[in-house]
């Protein structure tokens, strides 16, 4: 599905977050390639993930970082006690997809 982004948008900044099939849907751009995965947090479900370091998403909540290439969870949360990363409608690896660039220059995402 071609998206209404132009590549180009990317320029001035590595990740964006946007509404995708009803959901919130990150995108990274790292080392010339784009990246993109479910941005609820398998956590709680309650925060969107939106703080990027390099390929890594990290929640604003409790912390719990993401690798954006996989959508496996590479940090657990900081929260005492601890609480299940995982519910019945959130799992973990996060849904990942393919981003390519069209020769228009918008970014196209696959399942
Ligand atoms: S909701 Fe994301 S780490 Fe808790």
């Amino acid at each position: 599905m071609k998206v209404k982004i132009h590549s180009m948008v990317f320029e001035r900044r590595d990740s964006l977050l946007i509404w995708y099939n009803s959901k919130p849907l990150l995108i990274v751009k790292n080392e010339g390639k784009f990246y993109a995965m479910d941005a609820i947090c398998a956590h709680m479900g309650c925060a969107l993930l939106s703080e990027v370091d390099g390929t890594t998403a990290v929640c604003p909540a409790h912390g719990a970082k993401y690798d954006v290439k996989t959508g496996e969870l590479i940090e657990k949360p900081t929260v005492k006690p601890e609480v299940p990363c995982e519910s019945e409608n959130l799992k973990i690896p996060l849904k990942t997809y393919n981003v390519s660039v069209s020769a228009d220059g918008f970014l196209e995402i696959n399942p």
